[in-house]
């Protein structure tokens, strides 16, 4: 019988909604700005050594607030300097926000966006096809990497793009996060969870891995951060579902999983390796890493 549940990418706009709950219920962006504002400078400290432009890639930059972030960091590193900042992001949702997000900010005079709607892969194969192998200072890719068919020839392929003093910045959930095994248990409970459909459960440990593997050198740090996921345990509550969705990245997981594994992801969610009862609320441990790759 044909498994009724799908990947909630099938459905854009639903998975821009279940994205923009999660940020708002998570410390997600908060815990990523603190490590923008403390350890960044140190990563960027000699990308635009004796450069009149500074180009930067950001690969699933979604509504920029990241983006925006390292760039400011970026222009205070090097002041006065022109920064090239070009963006891969096939939503076109994602992308009227980031353009929303830029024409609010200020200070961004030196700066040109460009926005490319489509995918990494679609970039790459653009390149191919136009024979052009533009070099970039600084390219990132936050919270992205779970969606490209092929890791190791996506790395591959950006890390072919880094100048010599560039880095490659990749942020994940982190080997700790419960993410992976709320999604371990759904494969553990056989072919109806969608796994195969567009999403690649990654962490850093098997990232790590990956980068061993092609022999990369790298700096690894930990975020600890974490989302409160009370709504979750309410019976037919929206919000609740909603982030259901996006914990297990499976399209309306509340109304199509069997409810056995229903009830097993819920009991996995509520597990203590997996989150805490703190002041009423259930907080869910979402830790990440950032990986930052030399050229
Ligand atoms: C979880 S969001 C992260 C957005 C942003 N980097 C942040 O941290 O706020 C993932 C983003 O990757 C984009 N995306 C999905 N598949 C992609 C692909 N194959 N190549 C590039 N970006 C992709 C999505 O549209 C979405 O904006």
């Amino acid at each position: 019988m044909a498994s009724p549940m799908r990947s909630l990418l099938v459905d854009p706009a639903r998975y821009v909604q279940a994205f923009r709950l999660f940020l708002e219920r998570s410390t997600e962006h908060q815990c990523m700005k603190e490590f923008m504002d403390k350890q960044l400078p140190d990563v960027i400290a000699r990308i635009g050594n004796g450069k009149s432009t500074i180009n930067v890639l950001s690969v699933g930059g979604g509504a920029g607030e990241m983006d925006l972030l390292i760039l400011s960091k970026i222009q205070a590193r090097y002041p006065g300097v022109t920064i090239n900042n070009e963006v891969v992001e096939p939503s076109a949702d994602q992308i009227s926000k980031y353009k929303e997000h830029v024409a609010k900010a200020s200070n961004l005079e030196n700066i040109k966006f460009t926005w490319h709607k489509e995918t990494a892969y679609e970039y790459e194969s653009r390149m191919n096809a136009e024979k052009k192998s533009k070099k970039w200072d600084f390219i990132h890719m936050i919270q992205m990497l779970y969606y490209v068919r092929d890791i190791p020839a996506t790395i591959r392929y950006f890390h072919s793009l880094l100048e010599s003093q560039a880095k490659l910045l990749v942020i994940l959930v982190s080997g700790e996060s419960c993410f992976i095994s709320a999604v371990q248990l759904g494969k553990s409970h056989g072919s109806s969870f969608p796994l195969e459909d567009l999403c690649t459960y990654i962490s850093s440990a098997s990232f790590s891995r990956i980068l061993d593997s092609a022999g990369l050198k790298y700096q690894l740090y930990e975020l600890p951060s974490y989302m409160d996921i009370t709504s979750c345990f309410i019976e037919g509550n929206k919000d609740g579902e909603l982030l259901l969705d996006f914990l297990t990245e499976t399209l309306e997981f509340s109304k199509t999983a069997p409810p056995e594994l229903k009830r097993q992801i819920i009991e996995e969610l509520r597990k203590p390796g997996c989150s805490e009862n703190r002041d009423g609320k259930v907080l869910f441990h979402n830790n990440l890493s950032v990986i930052v790759i030399e050229p």
